[in-house]
């Protein structure tokens, strides 16, 4: 082991040690000390889910990548493991970047990253290629010949300064791995390859690119089936919003629904549509359970935002709850993992009509699962549905839903935050079936509300103290609504 590596993981022992589990959230997860950006790595191996991160455990910012790493058998549960990477060889001297992970064949756990190198006589020139460790779930050794995948391999008009996040996977017989790069007109493309061993790769073809329409760079690609179509999920830079109000603009996550062709290695895009509309969801990476649920992960951070974020502990960034991802009239949707249901505690059920405001004794708290249907249909009068929560005299995040424009508003500006930075966001939710349904999820600062079943997702970061814990809900005019709340434990 090389002293890099051995020094991170003592370090990270001793002071992630020293952070009190109150100081985290119950089921997101946080880097074991120090930094985390994007999920590396999440795959399934020997009876465990492994996820891996990029890390800087030295401190709250980012720098030099190391991959942290943390194992859970339920998806909400997680046990850090030490540290798999440091950035401690010639070929990953810059940073150990993003990348994923796949068993192999013969019981081996293999590490596909983005390897950063110094690529010139200034510190500025580096490039980004692609370097393999081969290791038993906590251990890895990485290939003397890295890169595996290195500028050779690019193909005309690819560049090795932004080449970077493969995701690998193993399929008949072969190694595949999807790696974006940007190209000479600064369009992300998402370029793909083959191997035998995942040490000789071969570039097959361009999945598909940017078209002027996307953002730029795309980062952290992801390919994979799902029921009878074919996902590329890329997290673009410097996107433009749409006119439609569907992408915000900035750092955004967009889901490419079309069809596969594996012989001909040719994707046909048919949909595309944004990941998560909140504000705070990045470079999400996916797996396939063993009973078959493929189940996505992704950094609840933004990087626009996230050097002014306050640094309130030893740790910073963390992961979004694990969702199972599934297809509804064409759509993706998300659902929170179903192991959330064994945190479910002090279940309490209402039907109400309301009209006017209303607090509900027991509904409250900062760790909960409140579901809301409105059932829009028998409620012709009302014309505005306001739900608050993290809520005190002084604090209040709210989704207040539109009947007449069948829109939801997100509004965080309330919630604690000194920061002038996006506390808005509106996305389409109308009635299905005459009802809507609003599934919020709150783990300390961290929100995910799911619309109609997962068919919009929207995550978000709270700033409020942990005493603001008030739930009311609003009505202007008459609304049927039930309301089913667990707290989480
Ligand atoms: C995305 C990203 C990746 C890169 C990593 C570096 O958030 O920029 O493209 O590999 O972060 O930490």
């Amino acid at each position: 082991m090389s002293h890099k590596l051995e020094e991170a993981r003592i370090y990270e022992a001793r002071e992630g040690a020293a952070i009190p589990a109150h100081d985290r959230p119950l089921f997101h997860l946080t880097p074991r000390v120090g930094w985390m950006n994007d999920p590396n790595g999440f795959c399934y191996y020997q009876g465990a889910y492994h996820l891996f991160y990029q890390y800087y455990p030295y401190d709250t910012v980012w720098g030099p990548m190391h991959w942290g790493h943390a194992v859970t058998t339920d998806l909400l549960h997680w046990d850090y493991r030490p540290c798999a990477l440091a950035p401690d060889t010639d070929a990953d001297a810059k940073g150990c970047f993003s990348g994923t992970a796949v068993p192999a064949p013969d019981g081996k756990l293999l590490l596909l990253y983005t390897g950063v190198q110094q690529a010139g006589d200034s510190p500025e020139e580096v490039h980004q290629l692609q370097c393999l460790a081969v290791g038993d779930g906590t251990d890895f050794v990485k290939e003397a010949a890295n890169p595996v995948i290195g500028a050779d391999l690019l193909p005309e008009g690819g560049s090795a300064v932004d080449f970077r996040d493969p995701k690998i996977w193993y399929e008949d017989g072969r190694y595949h791995c999807v790696v974006s790069t940007r190209d000479a007109h600064d369009q992300g493309r998402i370029l793909l390859y083959e191997s035998p061993d995942a040490r000789r790769w071969t570039y097959r073809t361009t999945l598909d690119s940017c078209r002027n329409e996307y953002g730029k760079m795309w980062e952290c690609p992801d390919f994979f089936p799902l029921e009878d179509k074919q996902l590329l999920l890329v997290s673009p830079q410097e996107m433009e919003a749409s006119p439609d109000g569907e992408f915000h603009p900035g750092f955004g996550t967009v889901a490419l629904l079309g069809r596969y062709d594996k012989t001909e290695a040719r994707f046909t895009r048919e949909a595309v549509q944004p990941i998560d509309y909140g504000t705070d969801f990045y470079a999400p990476q996916t797996l396939l359970t063993p009973d078959g649920r493929r189940v996505m992960v992704a950094w609840m951070e933004n990087w626009a935002t996230v050097n002014e974020a306050p640094r309130r502990h030893k740790w910073f960034g963390r992961m979004t709850l694990p969702r199972e991802l599934f297809l509804r009239d064409g759509r993706l949707c998300q659902r929170p993992v179903r192991e959330l249901e064994t945190l479910w505690q002090n279940t309490i059920t209402r039907r109400e009509t309301l009209d006017g405001d209303a607090v509900y004794e027991g509904v409250a708290g900062r760790r909960l699962d409140l579901t809301v249907t409105l059932d829009a249909a028998a409620s012709p009068d009302c014309r505005r549905f306001t739900l608050c929560f993290a809520e005190n005299d002084r604090y209040r995040t709210r989704v207040e839903w539109s009947p007449l424009y069948n829109e939801l508003l997100f509004d965080r500006s309330g919630c604690g935050t000194r920061r002038d930075i996006p506390h808005l966001r509106r996305l389409k939710a109308a009635p299905q079936n005459g009802r809507l349904t609003l599934r919020l999820i709150l783990d300390g600062d961290c929100l995910e509300l799911f619309v109609n079943d997962g068919q919009r997702v929207l995550s978000a970061l709270l700033d409020t103290p942990a005493e603001a814990e008030g739930i009311s809900l609003h009505s202007e005019g008459p609304l049927a609504l039930e309301l089913v709340h667990h707290t989480l434990h």
